[in-house]
């Protein structure tokens, strides 16, 4: 069972054209468009006749034909010509339609009852949106339960050594972690003082020597994590509360359920330096695309690995904590909907 009444990421701005687009969220077949104005429609990706996925069909204007008997619907989903032109619509001869908004370089839709989408309920992604930062990012299908990509994420010593030739080290090993559940996210805060970066924040800062290096991680619910990443010289005095002196970015990762062993990851970096550099962006794409190819492949086999040993149970360590608390305030948000449900 999914967390419904969510908002969650079905696209990145630039994959919603005016081609139809199939994706299946929460095990809800979608299909994804834009109108003329861009305004984008989503609908469910059925014909109310016969069911042929209407991401076959083919688009007159704002408009879908289905590709079988040539229902047209418009793009709010009601029939608007029957296949016998001379008989009429009726109302109730629709394509269910969901609620979407465009927020922070995504395209959000709401899951569940339409009359409940609120868009002040969006994950706040302020880093994406931010005149003083820049963001990019993009796509990878996961063949995994999006929660270990939660768990994955909330637990970054796995950092050491899945990633060990880029932002892995020992240190992140050594030192402490905090976690702290509210009521609406989980943070696990690591501060490592007066370190030698690593690889890929050396390049970031630009200089040599000793740094501040902090991770931040934020478990946004239904599925999103965003983690507050950076380093700064020794000399700069970095604190928790105030760190944007070296180089800050932002983590950016949405995963979007497709199936119970299926997701949609959305990820990028937001930053707040050298944001002009274009050239940057793109690299800076291109190695984070490479590290999470990294996690990928361990997400995947783990996920065969679960699918085999059924009677296995995940064990958690003090490494955990992050990920065990998002589980649990996903649990308890799941609870309070089969409450309201019943
Ligand atoms: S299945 Fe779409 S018009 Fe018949
Ligand atoms: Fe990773």
């Amino acid at each position: 069972m999914f967390v419904r009444n969510q908002w969650y990421v079905a696209g990145w701005d630039y994959e919603i054209d005016r081609n139809p687009k199939a994706r299946i969220i929460c095990g809800e077949a979608l299909l994804l468009y834009r109108r003329l104005d861009r305004q984008v429609v989503a609908l469910q990706d059925a014909c109310p006749h016969r069911l042929l996925p209407l991401s076959m069909g083919v688009k007159e204007g704002d408009r879908i034909r289905c590709r079988y008997h040539g229902l047209l619907l418009d793009s709010s989903g009601a029939a608007v010509e029957m296949p016998h032109r001379v008989e009429r619509t009726h109302k109730s001869i629709c394509a269910k339609a969901y609620p979407v908004a465009e927020r922070h370089r995504f395209v959000w839709v709401w899951i569940g009852d339409p009359a409940r989408a609120d868009p002040a309920q969006i994950p706040d992604f302020w880093p994406c949106s931010h005149p003083q930062w820049t963001f990019d990012g993009d796509y990878y299908p996961i063949q995994c339960d999006y929660r270990l990509v939660i768990d994955n994420l909330m637990d970054l010593s796995h950092e050491t050594y899945t990633h060990p030739g880029s932002i892995g080290q020992p240190e992140i090993l050594d030192t402490p972690i905090e976690t702290r559940a509210e009521a609406d996210r989980v943070t696990v805060t690591r501060w490592m003082s007066g370190i030698d970066p690593p690889p890929f924040w050396r390049d970031a800062l630009k200089q040599d020597g000793p740094v501040d290096r902090w991770q931040i991680c934020h478990f946004l619910p239904p599925s999103s994590v965003l983690i507050d990443v950076g380093v700064a010289p020794v000399a700069a005095g970095a604190t928790l509360e105030d760190h944007d002196q070296g180089a800050r970015g932002f983590v950016i990762d949405a995963i979007t359920p497709e199936t119970t062993t299926t997701s949609h990851y959305f990820w990028g970096m937001a930053r707040n330096f050298d944001i002009h550099d274009v050239g940057f962006t793109a690299r800076l794409k291109q190695q984070q695309g490479k590290v999470f190819q990294e996690d990928v492949a361990v997400l995947e086999a783990q996920q065969k690995s679960i699918s085999r040993h059924p009677h296995l149970k995940l064990k958690s360590f003090s490494i955990d904590a992050g990920g065990v608390r998002a589980r649990q305030m996903i649990e308890r948000i799941l609870r309070e909907q089969t409450a309201t449900d019943c």
